[in-house]
């Protein structure tokens, strides 16, 4: 079967890695893909802002099944605009993806369905948010409602911090029509985790569980980033925890958006906080995470495609997904400036003497070939150097060895992924 992709990262590097070990895909294709995944697929540029050139394309070459890797088309209604053509995608509907696009549309649906989260208020009048800020004091979280490319949230420690976020937001207008609306909440205090969950509306199937680093410096110190990192499993996650985000959170989600007559098909990602004991969600995801994808993908040992068909056919009760024992662990090198300005278009040394390692496995996300056929840096996240191992620390020790082999200018990494759990 033709398979096709949609992404450029790292996240959509580690999909197309995986399904190219499938027994039932013959080809794969990305758009708009990057230069390692252009090593295992064709790449090809398509326009998509209304999907018809992405639909008139799987229709011509034929392709069984689409998978989404970022939120924005899946915001936009990508699913709903193929299954109107009767096309296979994988990835929850445009309502159904509120859950991740309007942070209102996910914090009322809590409440309405007693999902534990971070006590809150929805704000349109500047006026009326400083005033909450100044009534309930720091620190507190000012959300926009929109997609902001991951920028949306300011956690701030003081008041001056707070109104220095809400002015951007609602005043300089920073991330547009994203920010008319904010959700001002209560600062949680705990441990982070990702817990991750493939769904047909009906059956849950847990992944891994794994854990992000989403500041940019070593001790979690510096500004929130896309993901500088990321382990799996992660041990925070005891069974006895793993049953509660199930019962608390992760069923009564699936279930309450049924409901409510959207049913949620695809992947679905809580960015939970852990306060003494209790899981309560940050945020939710409507897709798969980056970089969680890149540990969570290589421990998966059942064919990535039965998992995706049975969503789109509703069937997935039917799969027995199994996962590895071993420990996997990411390292992101990163452009100099991000999550700020960088240069693009830097040659990436090393790549080379990393083809061959055992249990070495590197995932691209802005890279590109130039004009000379060289691979260059085209994005602020560049690689993900993912590596296995017997346990968490062999799994370390194999990734900082092979970050060791590879450099461009400018390359930044935290030294510190796994370490402190
Ligand atoms: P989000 O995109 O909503 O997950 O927010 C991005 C990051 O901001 C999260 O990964 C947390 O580190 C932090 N964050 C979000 N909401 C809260 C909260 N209520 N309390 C503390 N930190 C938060
Ligand atoms: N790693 C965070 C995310 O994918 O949103």
């Amino acid at each position: 079967m033709k398979v096709l992709v949609i992404g450029s990262g790292g996240r959509e590097h580690a999909i197309v890695w995986k399904l190219a070990q499938s027994r039932v895909v013959d080809k794969i294709y990305c758009t708009p893909g990057n230069a390692g995944i252009a090593q295992i697929a064709e790449c090809v540029e398509i326009e998509n802002k209304d999907f018809s050139d992405l639909i008139d394309f799987v229709k011509y070459e034929w392709i069984d099944l689409t998978v989404v890797g970022p939120e924005d088309p899946l915001a936009k209604g990508i699913v709903d605009a193929f299954e109107k053509e009767k096309r296979k995608i994988i990835g929850p509907t445009k309502a159904a993806a509120q859950i991740e696009s309007s942070k209102v549309f996910a914090k009322e649906f809590m409440k309405r369905h007693k999902i534990p989260t971070a006590e809150y208020k929805i704000f349109t009048s500047y006026t009326h948010a400083e005033e909450y800020i100044r009534m309930k004091g720091t620190p507190i979280v000012i959300k926009a409602d929109g997609l902001a490319a991951g920028k949306g949230v300011f956690v701030c420690q003081n008041y001056d911090e707070a109104v220095n976020a809400l002015k951007l937001i609602m005043k300089e207008k920073i991330f547009g029509a994203a920010g008319e609306k904010v959700v001002i909440e209560e600062c949680l205090q705990g441990k982070e985790v990702s817990y991750l969950v493939f769904t047909d509306g009906k059956t849950i199937i847990p992944m891994v569980t794994s854990k992000d680093h989403k500041r940019l410096l070593d001790n979690d110190e510096g500004p929130n980033t896309g993901g500088m990192g990321t382990f799996s499993p992660n041990p925070i996650i005891t069974p006895e925890l793993e049953r509660e985000i199930l019962e608390t959170i992760i069923k009564p989600t699936v279930k309450g958006l049924k409901q409510e007559g959207i049913p949620y098909r695809g992947i679905l990602y809580a960015g939970l906080m852990i306060v003494n004991g209790k899981p309560y969600v940050l945020e939710f995801n409507c897709r798969f995470g980056d970089p969680e994808t890149q540990v969570i993908l290589p421990r998966l040992e059942t064919d990535l495609v039965d998992i995706f068909m049975a969503i789109a056919e509703q069937k997935l009760n039917k799969v027995d997904v199994k996962w590895s024992n071993k420990a996997s662990l990411c390292v992101v090198l990163a452009s100099e400036g991000y999550p700020g300005k960088y240069k693009k278009g830097i040659p990436i040394k090393g790549l080379d003497m990393i083809k061959d390692l055992k249990d070495v496995i590197v995932f691209h996300a802005g890279t590109k070939f130039n004009e000379e056929g060289i691979i260059v840096t085209n994005g602020g996240r560049v690689l993900g150097v993912t590596a296995l191992g017997n346990d968490l620390q062999e799994a370390r020790q194999k990734a900082y060895s092979a970050v060791g082999l590879i450099n461009f200018e400018g390359m930044q990494y935290r030294k510190d992924i796994g370490l402190n759990i």
